[in-house]
């Protein structure tokens, strides 16, 4: 797909439902006695793969235009799938299923497409393994596809030697089937929603600094969910507003949960013109409408640390607003990168030098010398629907036309992004 400089951006947008919140209200409905109603749900292919694997366990999903009826059969109630549970691109699904299947009576197959038979699995299979669970990698690499034996489940305290929520929150889930307290210890805070949703579901789940504690065997009610917008999603509008001249929008009813704001705390490091406005709350989770406005003259910064996991999923976008800054952006402790669903270190450091910027790829990040203006350029996604977004951004300003290959991977996070896109800018495509 092609891509050319625009002109400003402006009025406004309201991005879809947040991908971790979906994917766990569905998961975690599932589990729940009685119905629970989703609203504002993420129509992207990852949860819908998610919606996939829990019919096959036997959940009753009905699937509206504006809602969807999740009918849980409680803790005990998922039912042996007859063929194995297709997981398509998504490592949420993957990871927190085998949470979830490491507590079943029952043996179960999940395995998915190419990129999610390369993602390390190792980091659930120990901790779940330690637990009592089963769990085989079928070709032997500790990838998809996963066997899981399932049984009654012994408690841990893991200590994880990664800050990731995938891996928080599948050792919570198996420890609901647990046979008394179950604690996980981060190196930093990863995203919340896990501890947050479940104690609205009725679990018992508290957080002292970077542990996360839960009782098991809690009677789960199904709830009504509200889905807040996805700040990954709101990042390619905020940086794109940042970056084009004269561009000024509103993005509404943003989820702003402060595990996962890093973007905005980096961009006002930046100095980046933008206002929060109408806050609110719903189901625990805080959102606002975002005010941003092209701002000229962007500062670069540092970004490394307990920050990286409240940004983890933006830093393909920061990388390339660093672009745009006075001085020298860098992004550090950011391995983790390296095996989302591209190596997102190498990607856009490949794609970013392409279109003409100063950029270095570090063993744990990113450094990006500002104020080179960026070319078009043919960029290489891997399938990834980060960096084909970041890339549709980068190449709005770029002095030349970009093509973006494999440009409709966005279905996986964000349909409608390309059409969103084009309304902000005035021009539909
Ligand atoms: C997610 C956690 C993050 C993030 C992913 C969604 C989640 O992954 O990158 O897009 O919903 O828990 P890690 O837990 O592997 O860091």
């Amino acid at each position: 797909m092609e891509f050319k400089r625009t002109s400003a951006l402006k009025g406004e947008v309201t991005v879809p439902g947040d991908k971790s919140i979906s994917h766990r209200a569905v998961m975690f409905g599932s589990v729940s006695e009685g119905t629970t109603e989703i609203t504002n749900f993420l129509n992207g292919a990852d949860c819908l793969s998610t919606i996939d694997c829990f019919r096959r366990l036997g959940i009753e999903i009905e699937t509206m235009p504006k809602q969807i009826l999740i009918h849980g059969k409680g803790l005990h109630g998922l039912k042996k799938p007859n063929h194995i549970l297709d997981v398509g691109n998504s490592g949420t699904t993957t990871r927190l299923l085998c949470g979830i299947l490491s507590g079943q009576p029952f043996e179960s197959i999940v395995d998915g497409d190419a990129s999610i038979r390369t993602r390390p699995m190792k980091r659930i299979i120990t901790p779940l393994s330690q637990m009592g669970a089963e769990i085989a990698s079928l070709h032997g690499n500790d990838c998809a596809p996963l066997r899981i034996r399932g049984t009654h489940l012994k408690s841990i305290a893991y200590v994880s030697p990664v800050a990731s929520a995938q891996v928080k929150s599948a050792i919570l889930l198996a420890g609901l089937y647990a046979d008394g307290e179950t604690s996980v210890t981060e190196p930093a805070l990863s995203r919340n929603h896990s501890e947050l949703m479940l104690n609205y579901f009725g679990a018992d789940v508290t957080t002292h600094n970077t542990t996360v504690t839960i009782q098991p065997d809690p009677v789960l009610v199904g709830q009504k969910v509200n889905v807040p917008g996805d700040i990954s999603s709101a990042a390619y509008f905020i940086a794109a507003a940042l970056t084009i001249p004269h561009s000024e929008i509103l993005i509404k009813n943003v989820g702003i949960n402060p595990t996962r704001d890093g973007i905005l705390r980096v961009c006002k490091a930046m100095g980046a013109d933008i206002t929060l406005e109408n806050c609110s709350y719903g189901n625990g989770e805080p959102t606002a409408d975002l005010l941003v406005r092209y701002t000229p003259n962007l500062k670069a910064t540092v970004i490394g640390g307990d920050l990286i996991p409240t940004l983890i999923d933006e830093l393909p976008m920061i990388a390339i607003l660093a672009c745009f800054a006075d001085g020298t952006t860098i992004i550090k402790d950011a391995q983790e990168l390296k095996v989302k669903e591209s190596n997102r270190i190498d990607l856009v450091a490949r794609n970013l030098s392409a279109m003409g910027a100063k950029v270095i790829a570090t063993d744990d990040g990113l450094i990006i010398e500002g104020g080179y203006p960026l070319h078009g350029a043919a960029i290489e996604t891997k399938y990834d629907h980060r960096i084909a977004m970041s890339f549709a951004v980068a190449a709005l300003t770029a002095d030349s036309v970009t093509q973006i290959d494999h440009a409709e991977c966005v279905n996986i996070s964000y349909p409608d992004f390309y059409h969103h896109l084009a309304s902000l800018t005035g021009k539909q495509n």
